[in-house]
């Protein structure tokens, strides 16, 4: 089984949009999927809800609910035949939930929206990550992913230097359009609107696909970034 938890302490980044567009994505690909919602907002539970049952079916687990009489342990169990879990995170997380969450994590997505002040809190908090979550030394991959992006959008460019500097990938730009809440009203994923539709988001998916199903090994490219140049005084 595969765990990939879906991370930013920046809410509105696209925690709930990646987490639930992966789990349909392994879903309709015919693997045993499992969303975890750590949210108390209960976004991906709502999403899951709007689910119709002629599509192929997802494993929702609320972490955010406490059962009386169950341990942790039994309420966060997945099915023994689970391929893939897929975990969409709360803003804000820390302490011992985050842990919690790292525990059982192989692989770290975390979005990013091309505003300085969310690029800004996003790289404190992979700093973070690395040095109080010790990530590396759990063996968990990290890896970053541009989120709503608009033509024109020229201040990825620190973050990547930073990311490079902590050799952690820059795997995909993802662009803002209107086919992910199209998706999302009917509890899909962008991979099961028609295929004429959403042509330039699976494209735009296909390097985060492929890196997650090898996160260790380097990704070939780096995505096409809007820009490099850097908005002078950024
Ligand atoms: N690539 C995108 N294109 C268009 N809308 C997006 C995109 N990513 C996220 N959104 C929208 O932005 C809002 C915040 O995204 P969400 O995934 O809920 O963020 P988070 O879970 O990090 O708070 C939602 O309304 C979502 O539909
Ligand atoms: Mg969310």
């Amino acid at each position: 089984m595969q765990t990939i938890l879906v991370l930013n302490s920046k809410g509105g980044s696209g925690k709930t949009t990646l987490a639930t567009n992966l789990a349909s994505l392994y879903s309709a690909g015919g693997l045993n999927t499992v969303l975890m919602d750590y949210d108390p907002q209960g976004s991906s539970l709502q999403w899951h809800k709007l689910r119709g049952d002629e599509l192929p079916p997802i494993h929702l687990i609320d972490a955010t609910r406490i059962h009386q009489g169950q341990t942790r342990t039994w309420q966060l169990a997945v099915p023994a035949n689970t391929e893939r879990l897929v975990i969409d995170a709360p803003a804000g997380v820390n302490g011992s939930s985050l842990q919690e969450m790292l525990r059982r994590t192989d692989v770290i997505v975390i979005p990013v929206t091309p505003s300085p002040i969310d690029i800004h809190a996003t790289s404190d908090f992979i700093r973070d990550l690395l040095l109080i979550g010790k990530v590396r030394s759990l063996g968990v991959h990290v890896g970053v992913v541009a989120n709503r992006v608009r033509r024109n959008t020229p201040l990825y460019a620190p973050l990547q230097r930073f990311l490079s500097s902590l050799k952690i990938p820059f795997v995909t730009s993802l662009t803002d359009t209107e086919n992910y809440i199209k998706a999302a009203e009917s509890g899909r994923g962008i991979f099961e609107l028609s295929s004429d539709e959403a042509i330039l988001e699976r494209e735009q998916w296909l390097p985060l696909v492929r890196w997650l199903a090898c996160p260790e090994a380097p990704p070939r490219q780096l995505p096409d970034l809007p820009s490099l140049s850097l908005v002078s005084g950024g």
